[in-house]
């Protein structure tokens, strides 16, 4: 007797290939409302078309998200950009310098942008990007619209930076993935606001470290927010693995599986050789896999805490706050 037959296109969500038919096929899910995570050079993003109330209410309902939390819109191109906020001679300096790449900018929204107000969460303001990674370049390409895309996990949980993170966390919730392998940098872009008043503000540290950020605006930065009602993503627990989480351990307790960093081994290390930007691209991996062992708590090793180190840390103090 024949085995019963599952067309593989009926599985959710369809994992597609990381070439030109994976593309396309990305491309017309998108355009037709619905919801693809795709890998971008920080984590995998969870994609819907930002001109479409109805396909964005599925990207929070999908994650559980709350609908105070603003999105994300990633466009091709500075020009893009540029159609949907406004932009000064300090963000033009910002695009040309780190775009594409890791840093989103919090801009005025232009009256009339196509975008849907609930991305925005009402906001009069706009979180935008140009992202570096090739596969997200080609579907905002092949599909020709700005595209909302928060981190491709369950709110609260820890972010996706494989296609497997992403199956496991949201599952039947999305239509396609699309395979890109892992991500290089492995922790969200860095998010900063600049004010009307000349001043600039970090709202999330990420790759792009503050000295890199002033060397093009000054140093008229205010401090890193940390309750941020106008960053409401920045929640004190956030990341949660879904055990106890504890910081800064130099070896573990019997019942802890200790993530390591430099000279401290534990069970596994985000890097042996002490490089924070090897921690960085490992982190969320590495929670992940602490969160499946057998263990249940999570120790981490103490991490440098300037450079991507301060996003790290920011990252993890939020994960033990779970
Ligand atoms: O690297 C990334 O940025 C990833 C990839 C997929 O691009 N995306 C990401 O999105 O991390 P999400 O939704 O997880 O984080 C969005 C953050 C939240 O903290 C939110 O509060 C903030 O951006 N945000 C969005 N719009 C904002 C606005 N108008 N003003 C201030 N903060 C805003
Ligand atoms: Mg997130």
């Amino acid at each position: 007797m024949e085995p019963a037959k599952m067309d593989p296109a009926d599985a959710r969500p369809a994992r597609l290939a990381a070439d030109a038919a994976g593309f396309a096929r990305a491309a017309t899910i998108l355009v037709a409302g619905g919801l693809v995570a795709l890998p971008t050079e920080t984590v995998y993003g969870l994609a819907a078309r930002a001109d479409s109330a109805d396909a964005v209410a599925t990207i929070y309902r999908a994650k559980g998200r709350p609908s105070f939390n603003p999105l994300i819109v990633h466009v091709p191109d500075c020009a893009a950009a540029e159609r949907l906020a406004a932009f000064d001679a300090r963000a033009r300096l910002l695009a040309q310098r780190f775009w594409p790449g890791p840093l989103t900018m919090v801009l005025p929204l232009l009256p009339g942008a196509a975008i849907a107000s609930s991305v925005t969460a009402g906001l009069a303001t706009i979180a935008i990007r140009v992202p570096a990674h090739p596969v997200m370049r080609a579907v905002l390409t092949a599909c020709g619209l700005p595209l909302a895309a928060p981190s491709a996990n369950r709110s609260g949980a820890v972010s996706p930076t494989t296609a497997e993170h992403v199956v496991a966390s949201l599952g039947a919730r999305i239509d396609a993935v699309v395979d890109g392998g892992a991500c290089a940098a492995g922790i969200e872009s860095t998010i900063v606001a600049l004010r009307d008043d000349g001043s600039w503000q970090i709202l999330r540290p990420g790759p792009i470290g503050h000295d890199a950020l002033a060397e093009v605006l000054g140093t008229s930065a205010l401090a890193v927010t940390d309750h941020a009602i106008e960053a409401p993503g920045q929640l004190a627990s956030h990341y949660a693995p879904g055990k106890p989480v504890r910081l800064d351990a130099l070896e573990a307790a019997a019942d802890e599986f200790l993530i390591g960093f430099g000279a401290i081994s534990g069970h596994a290390s985000l890097s042996p050789r002490g490089d924070p930007a090897e921690a960085a691209s490992r982190l969320y991996a590495l929670l992940h896999r602490a969160a499946a062992a057998p263990e249940p708590r999570i120790a981490i090793a103490p991490i440098p805490d300037h450079g991507i180190g301060t996003a790290i840390n920011d990252r993890l103090r939020r994960a033990a706050a779970g």
